[in-house]
């Protein structure tokens, strides 16, 4: 299952090849002991947010701090705030002090943000609208966002274990264009005087073009197999979409390309995830796929992403929301907020070594048999967010030398 996550995880090579590696230049060698000397020093913007984001940062801050202790990597950490605790603090979703606390930081690691308490808030003044903020702040256009079903955790997928065991699948989706930014957007009145709300999903030649090279490059680093999801059948944007994916399959003749309307896409991922390798698709069918292919791998509590720009720090998140309904009470799942940190150490920071022990420790863990809430069966422990930390924090600290 290792290999599983390292088949998803090759994808990101050619995109880290070619991106400026951080001011602070990590080298490249492992150091193999338990008390390695700092060498190098990283700056992480760390934003908390709301809910469970907290709960779940913590913990990824403590796996982050022990595996750089191990790995001669020290850690500054600078926490900000963002969403609904920064409107309540300052009163902006997305301070600008935040927004530029993370473009001078090395990488962003984002726990959740949004909440029951700030539902109603004018749209300026939505939690939502600072995560929103910050990833256009950011530039961060590519959101990588991986689905293995582990096998450790086959049994709490929602679907049939003949059906979820071997589904690796990597979602690509655009991030920063589409009808979550398209003008014009608002509320107006329709010629009977009826209130309307209107949005616009909009993209340009240049949008598509950078996200479906992206989208090729991770398929040829996987198995060869790009899925373009569009609505192609209905809207315009979605009809240039499919024009560009196809002319930029040119450039890669080894990758296999398919086009899927959105609607048989979100069937097909629940009846033959296995079909999939790479799926490629704007910003809002995107969201929606890949919280489906989260439910396939059991839990969205499982799940990691990382959003990569041209250049500059990339933004590394849980794929889950601020979950107030199990907030403050130590239920969340941090494991996919810790896999986000391997992903950060790896896809931002070059730090292979580093980001492979806390993949191996995240799997430890769940082979010694720890589950929080939302993965646990029959005969695994169960334990609290804390406590799933702690186990982590044991697996990391166990695997001297790291494993490779
Ligand atoms: N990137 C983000 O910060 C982000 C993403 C999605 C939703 N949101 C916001 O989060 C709030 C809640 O949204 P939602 O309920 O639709 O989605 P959600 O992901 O917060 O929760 C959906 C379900 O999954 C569970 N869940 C989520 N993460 C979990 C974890 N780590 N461990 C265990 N269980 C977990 C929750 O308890 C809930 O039952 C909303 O305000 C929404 O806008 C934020």
């Amino acid at each position: 299952m290792a290999a599983s996550l390292q088949l998803n995880v090759r994808s990101f090579e050619p995109f880290f090849q070619s991106k400026p590696l951080s001011k602070h230049s990590p080298r490249l060698g492992t150091i193999r002991c338990s008390t390695a000397t700092p060498q190098k020093r990283y700056t992480i913007t760390l934003l908390p947010g709301d809910g469970i984001g907290p709960e779940v940062i913590s913990v990824a801050k403590e796996v982050l701090k022990l595996t750089g202790s191990l790995e001669g990597i020290e850690f500054g950490f600078q926490e900000m705030p963002v969403g609904g605790s920064a409107l309540d603090l300052i009163g902006l979703p997305l301070p600008k002090e935040t927004l530029s606390a993370a473009k001078q930081s090395d990488a962003v690691l984002l726990g959740a943000i949004g909440g029951y308490k700030w539902d109603n808030n004018e749209k300026h003044l939505k939690p939502e609208t600072g995560l929103l903020q910050l990833r256009e702040g950011l530039k961060v256009f590519a959101n990588l966002r991986p689905a293995s079903v582990l096998p450790q955790l086959v049994d709490a997928s929602t679907l049939k274990k003949e059906i979820a065991e071997g589904v690796d699948l990597m979602v690509v989706r655009e991030l920063t264009g589409g009808i979550y930014f398209g003008k014009p957007r608002g509320f107006s009145t329709n010629e009977n005087g009826d209130e309307i709300g209107f949005n616009t999903e909009v993209y340009a030649t240049y949008e598509i073009d950078r996200i479906a090279r992206i989208a090729f490059e991770t398929a040829r680093k996987r198995c060869g197999k790009l899925c373009s999801v569009d609505k192609a059948n209905v809207l315009e944007a979605s009809m240039l979409w499919r024009k560009r994916v196809t002319a930029i399959a040119s450039e890669y003749p080894d990758v296999e390309l398919s086009h899927m309307y959105v609607d048989n896409a979100a069937m097909q991922l629940v009846r033959n995830p296995k079909q999939f390798d790479t799926i490629v698709t704007n910003n809002i069918f995107g969201d929606i796929l890949s919280d489906e292919a989260s439910m396939i791998t059991g839990s969205i509590g499982m799940l990691p992403s990382a959003s990569l720009g041209e250049s500059g720090p990339g933004l590394f998140e849980p794929i889950h929301g601020s979950a107030p309904d199990i907030a403050g009470q130590d239920k969340a799942n941090p494991l996919a907020t810790v896999l986000s940190a391997a992903m950060l150490l790896r896809y931002g920071l070059g730090e292979e070594n580093a980001a492979k022990r806390i993949e191996a420790a995240v799997l430890d863990a769940l082979n010694r048999g720890f589950r929080t809430g939302d993965i646990h069966s029959a005969g695994n422990k169960l334990v609290g967010c804390k406590a799933m930390g702690d186990e982590v924090l044991k697996s990391v600290d166990s695997q001297i030398p790291a494993a490779v």
